[in-house]
């Protein structure tokens, strides 16, 4: 090779491991994943558009660089010795090349001491800006290079992403110099993906100005159109609407204006409300402006909750049935309580006045006037919600067709613009070349998606950031009672602000890419648009690539049931459709966007199956998935790697991805958790998304000896997993995420081996059964439960009876009151009991609330003979610990003291061990006034310090939370539903 550092061939290169098959530095990923999302602006793919489950960008240049680098080895050739000397020199430049450049856990130490001194360390702390903020330049590009041709014996490496989603890992291969295939069956992605990859690609920064300018000029066609209905208020700008959704009173048929409450402002500046008042003489409710104490009793005045309304007029409770019935029968009305306003002093509220009524009015009546040329020319959708759809709470509340999400103004402004862009569009092909005309106005249709985003039905007030948020500030179709309606033509506002975030994110990822566009690839006779090819399709089928072409397939595929993404999608394809629809007509001939063909568990796609629903959705997720990877190996070289990223805490969704990766013929040679979300965990939570992205490295497996029994690899597959938990737990991985991370190793212990089979034999064929995954998954988790028990009792053995074990490692695992029943049922599965008839009925430790349970406290858990002060003897050690806490709690020490004397637990070995490991497995974070957050906490630490001060606390004090933080992520997060306004029905 010229650069004088050696080729090699395909098989010499099968056999290099890659730098994810050795190491990779999880902690700093981790929290650079998390400041990625949590510090200051979203990265600018994210303010583009909405897509779910968007990867953090820094994670995704990890997975595609340590892919493909070959681990550090001594012999590498000359000069990349010199370079690179040492593995750790080899590490070091790589955490560089990823933008960490400096120490971020010496960074997340200092901060969360400061945290828990009630100190507040801004960005500074970590020393650097965001990793992903840092794009490799030539030099660095040139040494990447340099390497791969040493790997490779090509510097020209391909990498395919076949869901690419919002396009992060493709993005990511750009800035790293790579050719790149990004691939992904939704159009509305797919539209996301042209706009974050090839256009920033292929005009670079200055394609900034044309939208900008072409924007201004949408917005004074749509302005002249609209301006009446947004009559200006005085004394500062118009900025939006506040609505709230009616149902007739049933009594007096009057209109009860619907909110669960009424809060208008909530923040440093002060707090308002508006106050909803109800006279008999009146045909309405009036509402008046109230700040400060009298907020607080006005806001909380809410009239729904969870479905059911309460009449203001007559102060009955209205049904939810007949709140649903006036929905669906068309008689839900909407009525204005108050018009926001931005001063020079900030946001400030008023009554709507006459004007502001009569604007309203007249808008409707405008609408109405407009609407059937416009479904004639198609300019607004008409198209029906599907009947057939995970979410069914628009129609339930009577919103049939996707144009019902918007209130008549909203709508009317909605179809102004989208008839304008079409006005426009002739002369904007005129002035600019085809390309550039194609992405100004692909630019423009997402300026509107994000005017319909924040100007729906579903978008609401946030009364504490005094902004509108968006429709899917929750990956949902939750109602909402009341809503937000923007100033669509006030100035730097509604499109305005639309196109002006439209072209800040351009902007933004023009810089991102900016060095991979400069002269290295053109002297390489190759630009990078033709790096680059974005198709819209079924990865299933990717004809477009040739047999073993793909040097790294890296995918993050949909996490089984956790996003919908056709179905929460159609929101924006019916408007895309209408706009840049015209642009990539073949993208856009269905009506709606293909559920059929999607790789979820849809269990709406199975409905009217019972309860078989759920299984079909499964293996139809399965199988998919299987075919999918069936065309990443046919694409993929025979040295060629590929990784997954995936996470989910359901055992289901980790056996129906490994059957379809070992099925297609890989087997997983290394994993990694990357802690990516943040505690304050995003809707999606609630379904079980887990707080640790797993990335999974594989190769095509080699043809094996044939099938190994299951009882000959379980004692490995233990082993492996508890080697890799005991080094994963001293990197501060736990609770759920530890178990997670099990399933890596066990996955790679079944997957290199396949097929594996059992010694019972399937009564249909007579042949010995092949292992579900689930089956090893199961060993894994059991491992891991028995290392934190052995952790939390400092390695002492003790025996507990399998109750407290439940009860313990349900703290250890969970560190939180409220977590899903299916993962406690597991967990009892795991210590040998039943959940409903063990755990809950007889021990009564914790209580079913829907799909979650809650822990219950030594109080709840009162009762004869089980946590009882009058008793000596218990049947469970916990039911000893929680009496001795209630008594502390209820007569104090002196009594404590008493009964743990009586109950001689002073002396009692197992009695002691069980209140250390409580200790440690009870989360310790304290409230600002020092007191423990949990009660069970403060009780148990009053028991150490009174009676068994010899027992160390547990070492590190969490820092200060405030409360939200403690509820798992599986739970319902009341204050959040309180705060938005949302609720689930
Ligand atoms: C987890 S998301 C990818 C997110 C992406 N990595 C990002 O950071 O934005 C999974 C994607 O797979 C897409 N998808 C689902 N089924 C597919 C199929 N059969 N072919 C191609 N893409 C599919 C979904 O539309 C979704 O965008």
């Amino acid at each position: 090779m010229g650069d004088g550092t050696g080729g090699v061939t395909a098989a010499a290169a099968q056999a290099l491991p890659r730098l994810i098959e050795e190491w990779l530095p999880v902690q700093e990923l981790g929290i650079e994943a998390r400041r990625e999302n949590s510090t200051g602006q979203h990265p600018p793919p994210n303010r583009l558009h909405v897509w779910w489950a968007r990867r953090p960008l820094v994670v995704s240049r990890a997975a595609v660089l340590a892919s493909l680098l070959p681990a550090w080895r001594p012999d590498l050739p000359a000069p990349l010795r010199e370079r690179f000397p040492t593995r750790e020199a080899y590490h070091a430049w790589f955490r560089w090349l990823l933008g960490i450049h400096g120490d971020p856990v010496a960074a997340r130490a200092r901060i969360a001491e400061a945290d828990a001194r009630g100190q507040r360390l801004g960005r500074e702390a970590y020393g650097y800006g965001r990793a992903f903020t840092f794009s490799p330049d030539q030099d660095a590009l040139m040494l990447l290079g340099q390497i791969f041709r040493h790997a490779f014996g090509t510097g020209e490496l391909t990498v395919l992403d076949p869901t690419a989603g919002g396009g992060s890992i493709p993005l990511e291969a750009i800035r790293l110099g790579l050719t790149v295939h990004a691939n992904e069956l939704n159009p509305v992605a797919a539209v996301v993906l042209a706009a974050t990859l090839d256009y920033p690609a292929r005009f670079g920064e200055a394609l900034a100005d044309d939208i900008r300018q072409w924007g201004d000029r949408l917005l004074a066609l749509v302005r002249s159109q609209l301006r009446p209905f947004f009559p200006d208020p005085e004394g500062g700008v118009l900025d939006g609407y506040l609505w709230a959704r009616t149902v007739a009173c049933p009594q007096t048929g009057k209109p009860i204006p619907l909110s669960p409450n009424w809060w208008l402002q909530r923040d440093d500046r002060g707090r308002a409300a508006a106050r909803l008042l109800a006279h008999p003489d009146w045909p309405a409710c009036r509402f008046e402006i109230v700040y400060g104490t009298a907020a607080d009793r006005a806001a909380e005045q809410g009239t729904i909750r969870r479905g059911v309304a309460v009449s203001p007029w007559t102060g009955e409770v209205v049904d939810d049935e007949y709140v649903k019935r006036e929905a669906q029968g068309g008689r839900m009305g909407q009525q204005l309580y108050a018009v926001v306003v931005k001063t020079p002093q900030g946001v400030d509220f008023r009554l709507p006045t006459e004007a502001d009524l009569a604007a309203a009015a007249a808008a409707e009546a405008e609408l109405a006037r407009r609407l059937p040329a416009w479904l004639a020319r198609d300019i607004v959708p008409d198209e029906e919600i599907p009947e057939v759809s995970n979410d069914p709470r628009p129609r339930l509340y009577g919103m049939t067709r996707w144009r019902d999400l918007f209130a008549p103004r909203q709508l009317l402004a909605l179809g102004a613009t989208v008839e304008a862009l079409r006005a426009l569009e002739p002369e904007l092909r005129d002035a600019l070349p085809p390309d550039r005309a194609r992405a100004v106005l692909t630019y423009l249709a997402l300026a509107v998606d994000k005017l319909a985003d924040y100007n729906s039905r579903m978008a609401r007030w946030h009364s504490r950031r005094g902004v509108i948020t968006n429709t899917f500030d929750r990956h949902d179709f939750s109602m909402k009672w009341s809503f937000a309606e923007m100033a669509v033509v006030a100035a730097g506002k509604g499109l305005d602000w639309a196109v002006d975030q439209v072209v800040d994110a351009y902007r933004g990822i023009a810089r991102l890419a900016q060095p991979a566009r400069l002269p290295l690839w053109q002297r390489a006779g190759a630009s990078p648009v033709e790096r680059l090819r974005v198709t819209q399709g079924d990865a299933r089928r990717l004809a477009h690539l040739a047999d073993g072409s793909v040097h790294l397939v890296c995918i993050d595929p949909p996490y089984y049931d956790n996003v919908q993404y056709g179905e929460l999608s159609d929101f924006f394809y019916v408007w895309l459709k209408r706009t840049a629809g015209r642009c990539y007509p073949e993208w856009f001939a269905a009506p709606l966007a293909d559920k059929d063909n999607e790789a979820v568990a849809n269990p709406a796609r199975f409905a009217g199956l019972g309860r078989r629903s759920r299984d079909l959705a499964r293996q139809d997720y399965e199988r998919k998935l299987e075919a999918i990877f069936q065309e990443c190996h046919r694409v993929l070289r025979a040295d060629g790697v590929l990784t997954v990223m995936f996470t989910h805490k359901q055992v289901d969704a980790w056996d129906a991805l490994a059957m379809a990766l070992v099925r297609a013929g890989f087997q997983i040679t290394a994993s990694w958790p990357v802690h990516t979300e943040s505690e304050h965990s995003l809707h999606q939570a609630k379904k079980n998304a887990a707080q640790s992205t797993i990335l999974l490295a594989c190769r095509k497996r080699p043809a094996g000896d044939g099938p190994v029994w299951w009882d000959d690899l379980r004692g490995e597959l233990a082993r492996r997993v508890r080697e890799r938990a005991t080094e994963l737990a001293a990197l501060g991985i736990g609770g759920v995420d530890l178990f997670l991370a099990a399933y890596g190793p066990a996955l790679a212990v079944i997957s290199a081996r396949w097929p594996v089979l059992l010694s019972e034999t399937d009564p249909q064929t007579g042949q010995p059964r092949e292992l579900r995954p689930e089956t090893a998954l199961d060993l894994a988790r059991r491992e891991v439960l028995s290392l934190r028990r052995e952790r939390l009792l400092h390695g002492q053995r003790a025996r507990f009876d399998h109750e407290t074990d439940w009860y313990l490692l349900a703290w250890d695992t969970f560190k939180a009151v409220e977590f899903p029943a299916d993962e406690a049922r597991k967990l009892a599965l795991a210590v040998g009991l039943d959940l409903d008839e063990d755990v809950i009925r007889r021990a009564r430790l914790v209580q079913r609330k829907g799909s979650t349970v809650a822990l219950l406290t030594p109080a709840e858990r009162r009762r004869r003979g089980v946590v009882d002060p009058a008793a000596s003897a218990f049947p469970r050690l916990v039911d000893a610990v929680h009496t001795a806490m209630l008594v502390y709690e209820e007569d104090g020490p002196g009594a404590c003291g008493a009964f743990l004397r009586r109950a001689g637990l002073l002396q009692h070995a197992d009695f002691r061990q069980c209140l250390q490991a409580l200790l440690e497995a009870v989360p310790r974070a304290r409230r600002p006034d020092g007191r423990f957050l949990r009660p069970e906490a403060e009780g148990l630490e009053r028991l150490r310090q009174a009676f068994f001060p010899e027992i160390e606390p547990p070492a590190e004090p969490e820092p200060v939370v405030a409360p939200r933080q403690l509820a798992f992520p599986g739970a319902e997060d009341e204050a959040d539903e309180d705060e938005t306004g949302e609720e689930q029905e």
